[in-house]
């Protein structure tokens, strides 16, 4: 055959095997993949793999590319390239022949069974108990037994510990010897040539000791991810009798959440017309309603049955890492990624994955950068579906502006994109409607009765928006106080506490974080010695580990209240303590949390009864919409018959608290023009980048279908709405984010510059944008690289500044500590030594300086603390700070870091930066010891719980993909099964997730371009 037909047949044959492929499940195991033992094969297909694999996670993980490129040029100079090619196609001949038999073959095994039963229930429930979590999903246990099997076999098979797929029998091995004589022959081209490449890349001379051990690491990762996507096989095609979805799914709801049966108007909910319709749909519902249960449901759909990836947009990283760890176990069932977009976790753009749907739960922020770079990448129709949690949070500042470009964006650019929002009621949805063109459901079902009161004095009144009053008498408090009690404790919450705990639970909301603290330690002086009994060695536990949170240190308020039940929960505590209060709350060690308003809105802590301390948030008298979320958190499903809230009020506000009771709910309004405009500039900015919009005229098309146009008579009073874009369009050319050429029928056109589009693609605040850039070319000229300090002062977020004061005499200590290097590089960015010194001294100075770049110096001297010592608590001891706050700059950084690498990528300019921010966003996203990070990169596994795991053997993320949940919560303290359930399922979808874009990244690399010149077009040049 000659070199043009040739070409023409490996293109042909190609693109018939991808079509193929799409029916079949994307990680196919190395076996299945032709790559058995028939003839031909010249190396170990399993290390050969790999180590190609290994090569390719180098240049995400590792800032030394010595390996990377060596093998590809390789390939091309070596001969035995053409006699391999020679080889493919002498079977892809013999595969012409055998083509229709396959065809039939492959889609007969596709076909359902003939009397309808469900396949795929069949095979992976089988496993299932019938309790929730009495035992595990068919697919862990399914792995656990290929892992017991592999263990047995290295046992005999010396030598070969990493590599080879685990097989599970004999009788299997000859079945499959059978097979793979089949699946050879109908090999592909493409197949023959990944396999050539494959091999021959994996054969360098002299191969390093490092090279090798990646090879290991990433072959058993991948070999495991196999095993478990295996187990699940694309057999999706029972479409019925669970809301359109497979029976499994209700059977995993079950399993794995504990829920039997829908609530009727979540029943209602789904069956509705609009919904079969795939209408835009907000539907709202008081909290506790179970309202994600609905969306997720419809997810579930949009995946399975659409193949369409989805968008899960909650508010908060504890939220994302919840619902992550939650919904894993089904993505592992039913053969989806969910994939963490959150702080500086996610990909951007996200990884193509051919055979396999995406569920991409993120932050508000990193949703919208999300959008973006699907919209950038010409991606945005494969996501079916958009589900926005708290929709309500439209009206909510700057998160609210950022909620809505990104539902904006997908409106305008999405025809086929389903929207979803869920909400608290709101008082003018019809605006919420209008701006999605959505449906709306309502309903204002509560699985427990709420029952709210107020006290006055020591009366405790019932609410009822009927009354004339707003409230009417309920009943007496009827509690002995001591005269020096009655002081201690004037508004009598040891007696409101006391009547439900310890058997039930109680909230205690305060104003202010001092105050929780104040209060828990209040009520712990008067609580009898029979407190201390209640559930005494769990809460020994939960302080043991606490303690090892905290690297030997308990904060004191927790050590003296824990034993009694209590504890405070605020932002002042690390994200592990809150994460350790939360779960011994949830599981009734602890019963009773003083918290702040945040808890509301954050995570899911019912209690039977929830006490308001005052009707304020710091000075602030509470919205309606804090006190529903609130007083929301009285009642658990399942555990409680009712949940009753009281509101302590004082006389003087007795008046103002009817408005909060009584009146109809708040209105939400659109937040692009927050900020003087913040959010407008930014939207116009990236339509322009995106070339969404390329003038005036099309910026105002788009703008049509914003919240903002809805209500911009109310919103836009002195300016209309376009002058207020003109307006925008100039300030952007004023700041060189845009440009404008010519003027044409359209009016001008508008192009955006480097700099914008670093803007935009960093998502960095528009007013910081130019220091930024600023502040990184200064760093060129002289960066200082024999420590961190240079580099973490450049990614010091500038939002942050503001938020803290500088301890001059600190100050001074930290500075006098730095090399000499380092106090030079301090001077150069405008923080001298000389002005700190005299700061510290109390001297008035003189000189002007720039008191921003001071200020941020202080907080960078934080950061740096932390990343040589990686202990929170001394860091925060030593600069008189808290915890949590310390925490929320680590974190804040590390988000911050990963867009300014973003916004350095844009610009040629700024190229050493990229490989110096890719690590030091690794190194601030987990400042802990290097070999904690594989396990804490599981959803929700901090520090302790990671050392715990390590220490007990658990030490890479293939050990934790590959541990039983059931000895995993014996083994580690305090640990319970549904977490370890979680954990176990987190790191096996963490896995996959690796191993599925290692995959891709090597499918994409090694197939054959769609524009590669056709023999006859080279003949014609
Ligand atoms: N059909 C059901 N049967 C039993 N429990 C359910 C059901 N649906 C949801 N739940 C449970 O109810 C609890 C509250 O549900 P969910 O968090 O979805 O409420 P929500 O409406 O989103 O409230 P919020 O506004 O507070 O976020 C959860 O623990 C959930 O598992
Ligand atoms: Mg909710």
């Amino acid at each position: 055959m000659n070199a043009a037909k040739r070409e023409i047949k490996v293109k042909r044959v190609s693109s018939r095997k991808r079509s193929r492929d799409i029916l079949k499940t994307h990680l196919t195991p190395a076996r299945k993949r032709g790559g058995g033992g028939g003839g031909g094969e010249q190396c170990p297909r399993n290390w050969r793999l790999s180590s190609i694999m290994a090569d390719i996670k180098a240049v995400e993980y590792c800032s030394d590319s010595e390996d990377l490129f060596g093998d590809y040029d390789s390939i091309l100079e070596d001969s035995s390239l053409l006699a391999k090619l020679d080889d493919a196609e002498q079977n892809e001949r013999q595969r012409d022949l055998q083509t229709e038999a396959v065809d039939q073959r492959d889609f007969t095994t596709l076909r359902p069974s003939k009397d309808g039963e469900d396949i795929l229930t069949d095979s992976i429930l089988d496993g299932l108990g019938d309790e929730p979590f009495e035992d595990l999903p068919a697919s862990q246990l399914d792995f656990q037994e290929r892992v017991h099997e592999n263990a047995k076999r290295s046992k005999l098979q010396d030598g070969d510990k990493t590599s080879t797929p685990f097989r599970n029998s004999d009788v299997d091995r000859n079945t499959e010897d059978k097979t793979k004589r089949q699946m050879k022959a109908r090999r592909s081209v493409t197949d023959q040539l990944k396999r050539t490449m494959l091999c021959n890349a994996a054969a360098p001379s002299e191969v390093s000791r490092s090279v090798v051990l990646k090879e290991a690491v990433v072959s058993e990762e991948i070999n495991v991810a196999m095993q478990a996507i295996e187990t699940v096989s694309a057999q999706t095609t029972d479409l019925g009798p669970f809301f359109g979805l497979p029976t499994k799914v209700k059977e995993l709801i079950y399993k794995l959440r504990g829920i039997k049966s829908l609530y009727d108007w979540q029943e209602t909910c789904l069956n509705l017309d609009c919904v079969h319709q795939r209408k835009n749909l907000i539907y709202s519902l008081p909290t506790s309603g179970g309202k994600t249960l609905v969306a997720e449901i419809l997810i579930l759909r949009e995946l399975l049955c659409r193949k369409k990836d989805c968008l899960f947009i909650l508010p908060y990283i504890s939220l994302v890492q919840e619902k992550v760890r939650g919904l894993a176990s089904f993505g592992l069932e039913l053969d989806f990624m969910v994939e963490e977009y959150a702080g500086s976790k996610g990909k951007f753009p996200p990884v193509k994955r051919r055979n396999q749907r995406s569920l991409y739960i993120a932050t508000i922020e990193k949703a919208h950068s999300l959008v973006n770079s699907l919209i950038d990448t010409d991606r945005l129709d494969n996501l079916g579906l958009l589900v926005v949690d708290e929709l309500h949070m439209l009206g909510d500042g700057s998160r609210g502006a950022v909620i809505e470009m990104t539902l904006a964006k997908v409106l305008y650019m999405s025809k086929m994109t389903q929207i979803i929002g869920m909400s608290a009621t709101l008082g003018n949805i019809k605006d919420l409607q209008t701006f999605l063109r959505a449906e709306n459901y309502t309903n204002d079902f509560r699985p427990v009765q709420l029952k709210e009161y107020v006290k006055l004095k020591d009366t405790i009144y019932e609410v009822d928006p009927k009354d004339e009053e707003c409230f009417r008498f309920s009943r007496l408090l009827n509690f002995k106080y001591s005269s020096a009690m009655q002081k201690i404790d004037p508004d009598h919450i040891i007696a409101l506490v006391t009547e439900v705990i310890p058997t039930h639970s109680c909230l205690v909301f305060c104003p202010t974080k001092k105050n929780c603290e104040n209060v828990a330690g209040m009520i712990c002086k008067y609580l009898k010695e029979e407190f201390l009994r209640h559930r005494e060695e769990e809460k020994a536990v939960l302080l043991r580990e606490l303690k090892d949170s905290g690297n030997g240190s308990v904060c004191p308020v927790l050590r003296r209240t824990v034993p009694f039940g209590l504890a405070y929960h605020h932002s002042g505590l690390t994200s592990e303590e809150r994460k350790l209060v939360e779960e011994a709350y949830s599981n009734g060690v602890l019963c009773l949390l003083t918290c702040t308003s945040t808890l509301a809105a954050g995570v899911n802590l019912p209690a039977r009864r929830v006490i308001l301390r005052s009707p304020y948030v710091a000075t602030d008298f509470l919205k309606r919409s804090q006190y529903k979320q609130m007083v929301g958190r009285a009642g658990r499903a399942g555990i409680d018959t009712e949940g009753e809230s009281i509101l302590i009020l004082q006389d003087k506000d007795r008046t103002t608290a009817k408005g909060l009771l009584c009146a109809p709910m708040e209105n939400c309004y659109s937040n692009l023009m927050h900020d003087e405009g913040k959010g407008l500039l930014s939207l116009i900015l990236s339509l322009v980048g995106l070339n969404i919009a390329g003038s005036v005229d099309q910026v105002r098309d788009f703008l049509c279908g914003t919240l903002l146009y809805v209500q911009q008579k109310q919103l836009c009073a002195e300016k209309s709405l376009w002058d207020v874009v003109q307006h925008c369009v100039d300030q952007l050319k004023e700041k060189n984010l845009i440009t404008a050429a010519a003027a044409d029928a359209h009016g001008e056109s508008l192009q955006v510059t480097k700099l914008g589009k670093a803007t935009y693609k960093g998502s960095v605040d528009l007013t910081h944008s130019d220091e930024l850039y600023q502040d990184l070319s200064r760093g060129l000229e002289g960066l200082l690289l024999n420590s961190y300090l240079h580099l973490v002062y450049l990614v010091t977020p500038y939002d942050m500044i503001s938020q803290c004061q500088p301890d001059w005499m600190i100050y001074f200590r930290q500075f006098t500590l730095l090399s000499a290097a380092e106090q030079k590089m301090s001077g150069a960015v405008g923080v001298p030594e000389s002005f700190v010194a005299r700061k510290a001294a109390g001297q008035t100075v003189k000189k002007s300086v720039n008191l921003v770049a001071v200020r941020r110096m202080y907080l960078a001297l934080v950061l740096f603390s932390l990343l040589k010592e990686t202990n929170l608590w001394s860091v925060a001891d030593r600069f008189q700070l808290s915890r949590g706050f310390i925490q929320t700059l680590l974190s804040s950084s590390s988000a911050f870091c990963s867009c300014v690498l973003h916004f350095t990528e844009e610009l040629e300019e700024f190229w050493p930066f990229k490989a110096l921010l890719t690590e030091l966003t690794r190194r601030l996203s987990y400042c802990v010891k290097a070999e904690l990070i594989p396990l804490m990169e599981v959803a929700g596994v901090m520090e302790s719980r990671a050392k715990q795991l390590y220490n007990a053997g658990y030490k890479t993320l293939t050990h934790l993909a590959n541990a039983d949940p059931a000895v995993l919560s014996k083994t580690i303290e305090n640990l319970y099964k549904k977490q370890a359930v979680q954990i176990v399922a987190s790191a096996k979808m963490l896995l996959n997730e690796k191993a599925a874009a290692l995959q891709e990244e090597v499918d994409d690399l090694l197939m054959m371009p769609t524009d590669f010149p056709s023999a006859s077009q080279t003949r014609l040049t």
